[in-house]
């Protein structure tokens, strides 16, 4: 985790530079005082930038916790992303420029995206998919992974990605929750020259997914032994993508779409150990991310913009699909690692492509950090003009190394704050005014209000607290699927009569010109190289292997990945510890949710620690975990607990 030593001894300072500035859409304050002056208009301002079907007639309708933006509006996203750049001079050019990991490679002009999302949505309608049903996406990231979701958002249909990362049941239980009647996979996918066996994963999950009526199926045998041959397609319910593509017919009028009709679903961890679905809706999400997206990465028309997450996650929905597409952007998409087949793979894309912006995550950035200048200096980067950074706090280290070694001293660094619930950035400079310092995500958008608040819900000018968004915004989660009272629960009821300040689960810090320093959760959620996972989770997956009895997962601090995975276990009766135990139970937990939850330790113990009342206090796991000097144990029932635990741990660390 961050510092906050180190953050608040940090004083340097960049401030826009002057060439930077001089071009971009941002430069002044005025865009902040009238936004803070009359945030309404603004975020109406905001949203004649897309193309209407109908008016909207009232701006916002808010009965707090519940939000309706742009309300009677109508619209289409696949329209906003596609048809309305065909008629201009945006028609030829590269809407989606793709590279996959064994090297093969593809361009989809804005033209050509168009044309293949509407006969995908007449595949989809052929299929029996209507407005408001629920599609699956379980894709590697590949072009068909954005056609997918926009053929979705052509005839209103809802879709759910899951990342190709997650396993079988993960990938079932999100199935089964939304009740998708169609799911989208591939033969395969690769990673790290491996060969992520999707169509299989997909078999496995839908032998309990009774809702699921048809798989299409994307051949992507690009340089790998795959075949037609090789995969087993079920008589009546799988089809070849290909196959239905070769007769669908390629016109497709856009479905007019009310603004607060679901766009999708998108999965993420809580604190229970069932995932959360968290429904975004169509005219709002859509302001909110192409707004961001023009405004945060100065997108113009001649960049060439790489935000490098996968479509499974927020940051590819918002960021690598939704918000450039909807400024007629052209997009880099790599499907691969950043060290496959060497750790000079993405410097080789930036100068291949001449990528002008890149959007990438912390966790990468210590990666490259770690495996020597000598990657990015093969390589010419001097097309960057701009760097993101996205997903967790990047330490001051990182930023600079980031700043000097792949920004040539030259490009600004917008470190964006935001959240699969909020749907978009709010928290972040804007690249031609901000004065950046490494490791603050600097100040909130135009538009945004978000303060700084005790246990008690006081706010705090200056100093340490929690997160709060204290008015709505356009590109807010709406509910969770199926479960309104958890989202009331998780977001609206942390300060008790106040239903109007959104709880972001983040710790931040405050400093005296009202710069913002994000700290990381405050909840049993972690954060493992910029993605969620709920303590809870992974603590479900081991009670379900026969010889856990009880588990407590904690985040422990890691060098690159920023938090790993740390599990105590109490093993039943007849069970021995073993390394090979702890070695089965991190696959089992790999096997249950996907690699990313794996535990990086597996401590076992004879008890845990508890309250009184029977609670894990996690808090003294961490600092066993972290081999911290243990803070107030005098609430646990019983102290020998956490000493017995400490000399275990000692002793599997040495
Ligand atoms: C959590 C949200 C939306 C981006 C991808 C992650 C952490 C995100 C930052 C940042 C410090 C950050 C927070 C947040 N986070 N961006 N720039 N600085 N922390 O989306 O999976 O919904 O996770 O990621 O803890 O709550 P997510």
């Amino acid at each position: 985790m961050t510092d906050i030593a180190v953050l608040l001894s940090e004083t340097r300072s960049f401030p826009p530079p002057a060439d930077f500035q001089r071009q971009a859409h941002v430069r002044d304050r005025g865009l902040h005082d009238s936004a803070t002056a009359d945030p309404i208009h603004y975020w109406a301002e905001q949203a004649k930038s897309l193309t209407w079907r109908t008016p909207w007639t009232q701006v916002l309708d808010w009965q707090p916790p519940h939000a309706k933006w742009f309300t009677g509006g109508t619209l289409n996203v696949a329209e906003n992303c596609l048809d309305r750049h065909l008629a201009g001079p945006r028609r030829n050019k590269a809407a989606i420029v793709w590279e996959g990991e064994p090297g093969d490679r593809r361009t989809l002009t804005y033209w050509e995206l168009a044309r293949e999302v509407r006969a995908f949505a007449n595949v989809l309608k052929s299929l029996g998919v209507r407005k408001g049903d629920r599609v699956g996406i379980y894709l590697p990231l590949i072009p068909e992974a954005a056609v997918a979701m926009l053929a979705c958002a052509r005839i209103g249909a809802i879709h759910s990605v899951v990342f190709g990362g997650f396993s079988p049941e993960s990938l079932r239980d999100r199935m089964n929750d939304a009740q998708a009647k169609v799911v989208i996979t591939a033969d395969g996918g690769y990673r790290r020259g491996q060969i992520v066996p999707l169509k299989r994963n997909t078999d496995k999950a839908l032998e309990e997914c009774p809702s699921v009526q048809h798989v299409v199926v994307v051949q992507r045998r690009a340089a790998g032994p795959i075949t037609e041959a090789h995969v087993d397609m079920r008589e009546g319910r799988d089809h070849w993508y290909h196959r239905l593509m070769q007769h669908a017919p390629d016109a497709c009028a856009p479905e007019p779409m009310d603004a607060e009709d679901v766009l999708f679903i998108l999965y993420t961890s809580g604190t229970t150990g069932k995932p959360k679905g968290i429904v975004h809706t169509t005219g709002g999400y859509l302001v909110g991310a192409a707004s961001s997206a023009r405004m945060v990465f100065d997108l113009k028309e001649e960049d060439v913009f790489w935000c490098t997450a996968d479509v499974g996650w927020i940051t590819g929905h918002t960021y690598l699909v939704y918000g450039p597409l909807a400024n007629g952007a052209t997009c880099v998409m790599y499907e691969g690692a950043p060290d496959w087949p060497e750790r000079d793979r993405f410097w080789q894309l930036v100068a291949r492509h001449g990528v002008t912006i890149l959007y990438t995550a912390p966790t990468a950035i210590r990666a490259f950090m770690k495996w020597g200048v000598e990657h990015p200096r093969k390589h010419d980067l001097s097309s960057l003009r701009l760097l993101g950074s996205v997903g967790e706090p990047i330490n001051p280290e990182a930023w600079m190394w980031y700043h000097e070694h792949i920004g040539g001293a030259r490009c600004p660094i917008v470190d964006t704050w935001w959240q699969t619930e909020t749907g978009g950035i709010v928290i972040s400079p804007l690249p031609g005014l901000t004065a950046t310092k490494p490791g603050s995500a600097t100040q909130p958008l135009p538009g945004y209000s978000v303060q700084l608040l005790t246990q008690q819900g006081e706010p705090i000018p200056t100093g340490g607290g929690l997160l709060s968004i204290t008015r709505p915004w356009p590109s807010m989660l709406r509910t969770i699927w199926g479960d309104d009272r958890r989202y009331v629960e998780t977001y609206f009821s942390k300060w008790a009569g106040r239903p109007d300040l959104y709880f972001a689960g983040d710790g931040a810090k405050r400093d005296e010109d009202g710069y913002w320093w994000i700290l990381g959760r405050v909840d049993d959620v972690l954060n493992v190289a910029g993605h969620r996972i709920g303590t809870m989770e992974v603590e479900s997956a081991l009670v379900e292997h026969p010889a856990v009895a009880e588990a407590a997962v904690v985040g422990k601090t890691h060098e690159l990945k920023g938090q790993s995975v740390c599990a105590f276990v109490t093993l039943r009766d007849g069970h021995q510890k073993s390394s090979a135990l702890r070695e089965e139970l991190r696959e089992f937990v790999a096997q249950k949710i996907g690699a990313l939850a794996r535990p990086d330790d597996v401590l076992f113990s004879a008890d845990l620690p508890k309250t009184r009342s029977g609670k894990i206090m996690r808090r003294l796991l961490r600092d066993i975990a972290e081999g911290r000097a243990l803070g107030d144990t005098t609430t646990l029932a019983d102290p020998n607990v956490v000493n017995a635990l400490k000399e275990q741990y000692a002793d599997s660390e040495g």
